[in-house]
């Protein structure tokens, strides 16, 4: 059976003070956490310390960074590496973020490499995809993120494809209140699965979890998440309102 994932993404908000609280109202919670549903938190890299050792009570909350680079280490001013990761205890990295392919220019190639090295670190990516307005527009959505899995992914083998986590995250729908109809996510994320099927096959594309993303909130999670195909969410400003995120883990 797959996992269903709650995600939490902090993106680039919140002062220490506010990391401090969030946090303890998450470890004290009831969360309706298992084996077999789990939360996530990517947090700003300063906090990536404290969020482990404020969640390690839980077995069932992990903690994420929102991005990495693709070499191990060396001179690369600023960046962050999957050794430096691990080192620290992190399982998880969001990849290929909307945000990180607009402003950042990283190309679904430049990701491929991030995934690599994220996977020979046994860490765990949640990648990303996700069309903009003007594909959604022209109805090629579909091929468009078939797109961003072939060129960033499948040059993985089945083994190493079962372990990733999927974020699908229509650009429009990213913090505009604008959320996907349940049907347009079911569309895309049974569509997700079809590539995946048809790449490698049934078995492994039932085995990846596929998150939705976009304008997730405590009042529309419960109805997002009941779709077949939908397996957790990567939320973003709801995650930063300690009461909104934990009724979305609960949903
Ligand atoms: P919002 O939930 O704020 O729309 O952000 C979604 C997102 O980008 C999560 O990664």
């Amino acid at each position: 059976m797959r996992k269903r994932v709650i995600a939490a993404n902090w993106k680039m908000n919140g002062t220490l003070e506010q990391a401090n609280n969030l946090l303890d109202a998450f470890a004290a919670a009831p969360l309706t956490v298992n084996e077999n549903k789990i939360a996530v938190f990517a947090v700003p890299a300063p906090y990536l310390i404290l969020a482990k050792e404020k969640l390690s009570g839980n077995p069932y909350l992990f903690v994420a960074a929102q991005n990495c680079y693709s070499k191990k280490s060396g001179a690369f001013t600023g960046e962050l590496s999957v050794e430096i990761l691990k080192s620290i205890g992190i399982e998880y990295v969001v990849l290929g973020h909307s945000e990180r392919r607009e402003y950042f220019g990283e190309s679904n190639a430049f990701l491929a490499d991030k995934v690599n090295i994220c996977l020979e670190y046994g860490i765990t990516p949640i990648f990303c995809c996700g069309e903009p307005l003007e594909i959604r527009e022209a109805d090629t959505q579909n091929a468009y993120v078939a797109k961003q899995l072939e060129e960033s992914l499948f040059h993985l083998d089945a083994s190493a494809i079962s372990k990733l986590i999927i974020a699908y995250e229509p650009i429009w729908a990213i913090g505009t209140g604008k959320t996907a109809s349940n049907a347009q996510a079911q569309e895309m994320h049974a569509s997700i699965r079809s590539v995946f099927a048809g790449e490698y096959s049934e078995k492994v594309a039932d085995s990846i979890s596929i998150l939705y993303g976009g304008s997730v909130k405590a009042s529309n999670a419960a109805e997002i998440f009941a779709e077949p195909d939908v397996d957790g969410g990567l939320v973003g400003g709801a995650s930063l309102i300690a009461d909104e995120f934990i009724k979305i883990i609960n949903a």
